[in-house]
């Protein structure tokens, strides 16, 4: 039965971050009482004042949500801890990596956005997941940073695009490398040889084999995940694309290389018969596509838009089908910018999402082709420093110095949500966004340096 219930969860639950919506609802209430303007003209002088006024409310709002998540996480940590007022107030609000500096991040991104200054438009989305975003830069810019890992459609090229020569995000990750930063791109296209990746990434790997800034180990340090979690690539300069395969075999964690064949087939197998379903039901004009680790429908034929409401459609079907069955496996992770799992996993995991213009389900999930980048990571960084006296135990680079970039953060259909349950995160909406912020963490930097 379709209840209203159902309805308003689907469409809110699904669609909104609800910590997101909280914290713009708070900072309405100044909005309202301070910024709206008494008259239709109003003198510079009374101008200024309100716009004075309303900045300073809405940091002290800020500053009251960072002293909440600075309750929240130090109850997160003792063994069976009373529901903090946050968890209250936010139910799915999950656990913390980091405290995050809001009200700081409130007045770097107000110089920017000059969001006070507005009588007509209250704070928005967009203005508090931008402060977010400086947020947890800040908190992992302060020296922490080890790992940041980006998604590739709509955070590294627009959708459906490759990373030119020219993009101006190039210079700027080969800033990241150039400090020693990890970089792991995650991405869901899944191809199972080194020319897809190539094809999609060929500017930013021709710009790292033509540097004269980094050297040999600093240009080692990127890895290629692709289908989430299923396809390992590092950088070799002298293969053919700039890439070389890694065998599953050197990689896989334990847990992943519990999932069995035999499993995955028939994930995929309810997946595809679900995805034919949708097909015939809906009368998509799509077709179905079937790879050794994931099952998809794309647009057919290939210029046609499908519907955004049957992509989601689409979407929260199979996934249904997909738990109902008890084969797989959604990773659960929480509604906020920087969260640890809270949920076991049962089943191989799976991961159902609407990438704009098709759908579809992979095997794994980005929380686990993060995971393989810390892991790798943290490996060779213990293989370097092991000598023959001391071998140090390999620990995996920790969420807390982990930020993945990404565009996809609503909790259903959208895979780079699933990356907040193993690092902290970025929710960027373009690549002009992935620019932007790493600007910031150039200038935060450049800041600690100074
Ligand atoms: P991402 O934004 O980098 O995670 O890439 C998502 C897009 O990759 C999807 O919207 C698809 O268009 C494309 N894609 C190509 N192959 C696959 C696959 O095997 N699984 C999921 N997405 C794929
Ligand atoms: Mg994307």
């Amino acid at each position: 039965m379709t209840t209203r219930y159902r309805v308003e969860y689907a469409l809110k639950t699904h669609r909104r971050d609800q910590f997101i919506e909280w914290v713009k609802a708070l900072l309405a209430v100044p909005f309202v009482l301070y910024s709206q303007p008494a008259g239709v003209v109003s003198d510079d002088e009374s101008l200024e004042q309100a716009a004075a006024e309303a900045h300073r409310r809405y940091a002290e709002i800020m500053r009251d949500v960072e002293n909440m998540i600075d309750d929240h996480m130090a109850r997160q940590s003792l063994p069976s801890p009373l529901p903090s007022k946050l968890g209250m107030l936010v139910p799915t609000a999950g656990p913390f990596f980091t405290r995050l500096p809001l009200e700081a991040a409130f007045k770097y991104q107000d110089r920017k956005r000059h969001i006070s200054s507005r009588r007509y438009v209250a704070p928005s989305f967009n203005d508090v997941r931008l402060v977010l975003n400086s947020a947890q830069i800040m908190a992992v810019n302060n020296g922490s940073l080890q790992l940041a890992t980006f998604d590739g459609d709509v955070t590294l090229y627009e959708d459906g695009q490759n990373l030119e020569p020219s993009s101006p995000i190039i210079p700027r990750m080969l800033a990241l490398m150039k400090n020693n930063v990890k970089i792991g791109i995650v991405t869901a296209a899944g191809y199972t040889t080194a020319d897809g990746y190539y094809a999609r990434l060929h500017g930013l790997l021709e710009a790292i084999a033509a540097s004269p800034d980094l050297d040999p180990i600093q240009k080692q340090n990127i890895v290629i995940m692709g289908g989430e979690a299923n396809y390992l690539f590092e950088y070799s300069p002298s293969s053919p694309h700039r890439l070389a395969p890694v065998p599953r075999a050197d990689w896989l964690t334990p847990e992943m290389a519990s999932w069995s064949e035999a499993d995955i087939k028939a994930l995929l197998d309810v997946a595809e018969s679900a995805l034919r379903d949708c097909i015939r039901t809906m009368n998509l004009p799509a077709r179905l596509i079937r790879k050794d680790r994931a099952v998809g429908i794309i647009p057919d034929p290939p210029d046609m838009r499908i519907a955004r409401e049957s992509l989601e459609e689409t979407v929260l079907n199979v996934q249904r089908i997909l738990e109902l069955t008890s084969l797989g496996s959604a990773t659960q992770a929480s509604n906020t910018v920087s969260a640890t799992p809270s949920t076991p996993r049962k089943g191989v995991p799976f991961c159902a999402f609407n990438g704009g213009r098709d759908v579809f389900v992979d095997i794994g999930d980005k929380s686990w082709g993060v995971a393989v980048c810390q892991e790798w990571f943290g490996r060779r960084a213990a293989a370097a420093t092991a000598d023959s006296a001391s071998v140090s135990a390999p620990s995996p680079i920790k969420g807390e110095h982990t930020l993945h970039v990404g565009d996809q953060f609503l909790s259903a259909g959208s895979n780079d949500f699933k990356a907040r349950s193993v690092g902290t995160t970025a929710w960027i909406a373009s690549p002009a966004e992935t620019v932007d912020l790493l600007d910031e963490i150039a200038d935060f930097t450049k800041k600690k340096l100074a």
